[in-house]
């Protein structure tokens, strides 16, 4: 895992609007063990943690004294203790223990944040916790599934999380931005783009032509024509898979391999984003030398061509509005345009509801 950088980020001030009643990845689950964690979404300080049971929680990570990251503290008891004074809280989010002498417990709780562990990822509701309902969460199963070999990674990006659905969206960017993965499929092959209720897909086929050098190396069809089909879902606020399947030409669609994707943007600001994203195979499994060459591929991919780009086109938005700077709207953005205005009109029924 990659993109070390400070645990809490600069808070100027809320600058961002965001969708709150919605699930965001929060977490690899596997790495939020014994140690908590800092983090900052949608500008909001959180903690999270494990409690006595091993279950995981989240709750406010400002600590009401002084302001301390209780991310940063330490599970006593199954309490979250700050790292400054050492007050504890509980998993309601209330002062349960006071350490100093004659110190009654204050009547102070931090918020509470509805958390749930599923298919290897914590996922974190940050609005009415009355409306958090498991069931909407989307469906990533070949995450946890011993059938499937995963690759992974996760990093905090710069740019707008926005931005990050777009770029997979349209993956129209593939032979400009990342020639050895994918070449022309995505860049000329036939494109589709469609909205299902509040979700969005973009669909890429190229019945024969050639796969790119790396991914041909990668599946061992080297020199012969394939068929390809990459399937892009959207759904709200910005959690995104990829199906990308390949065959001799002519497979049927349902015998090509798969290689599934998450790309899950969880907004930390308005100008940095939390990265999650995995690829899983079904064939090699368990061959660890084909995943560290898979995972060193991708991770190439994302983190050193899209991501400096994205962080790039977003510090020359200079924090004005998307829709403000009339952007050019081309084919390959049928997928990007539909998820922003969904997006947009989600937004703007909750605050209408919350007013
Ligand atoms: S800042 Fe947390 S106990 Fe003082
Ligand atoms: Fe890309």
């Amino acid at each position: 895992m990659t993109g070390t950088r400070p645990a809490t980020p600069r808070l100027d001030g809320p600058r961002g609007v965001y969708l709150r009643n919605a699930w965001y990845v929060a977490a690899w689950a596997d790495g939020l063990g014994a140690t908590p964690q800092a983090k900052v979404f949608l500008e909001e300080p959180v903690a999270l943690f494990r409690d006595a049971d091993g279950i995981a929680q989240a709750i406010g990570g400002r600590c009401p004294h002084r302001f301390a990251p209780l991310g940063n503290g330490t599970v006593i008891d199954g309490a979250l203790q700050c790292p400054y004074h050492g007050l504890r809280f509980g998993t309601d989010g209330a002062c349960v223990f006071n350490p100093h002498p004659g110190g009654a417990v204050p009547k102070v709780s931090v918020p509470v944040y509805p958390l749930v562990e599923r298919h290897a990822l914590l996922w974190i509701w940050m609005g009415d916790p009355a409306r958090a309902d498991a069931a909407a969460i989307p469906d990533f199963a070949w995450l946890s599934d011993p059938r499937w070999d995963v690759v992974r990674g996760q990093t905090c990006a710069e740019g707008h999380y926005e931005l990050y659905s777009d770029n997979i969206l349209d993956l129209s960017h593939a032979n400009f931005v990342h020639p050895a993965l994918v070449a022309s499929a995505f860049t000329e092959g036939a494109r589709r783009f469609w909205q299902d209720g509040e979700t969005v897909h973009a669909h890429y086929a190229q019945p024969d032509d050639y796969l790119s050098e790396g991914i041909s190396a990668i599946l061992g069809t080297a020199g012969r024509k394939q068929a390809f089909d990459g399937h892009v879902v959207w759904q709200a606020p910005a959690t995104l898979s990829f199906d990308f399947r390949t065959g001799e030409p002519g497979t049927p669609f349902e015998q090509m391999g798969n290689m599934p994707s998450l790309h899950a943007f969880t907004p930390e600001t308005a100008d940095t984003t939390h990265y999650l994203w995995a690829t899983g195979r079904d064939f090699a499994v368990g061959d660890a030398e084909f995943s560290g060459a898979m995972r060193g591929a991708l991770e190439y991919a994302f983190e050193h061509e899209d991501m400096p780009l994205i962080r790039d086109a977003h510090r020359l938005m200079a924090g004005r509005d998307f829709w403000d700077l009339q952007p050019l709207v081309l084919e390959g953005d049928g997928g990007g345009i539909r998820a922003r205005r969904q997006l947009r009109k989600m937004i703007a029924a909750e605050q209408s509801q919350r007013a």
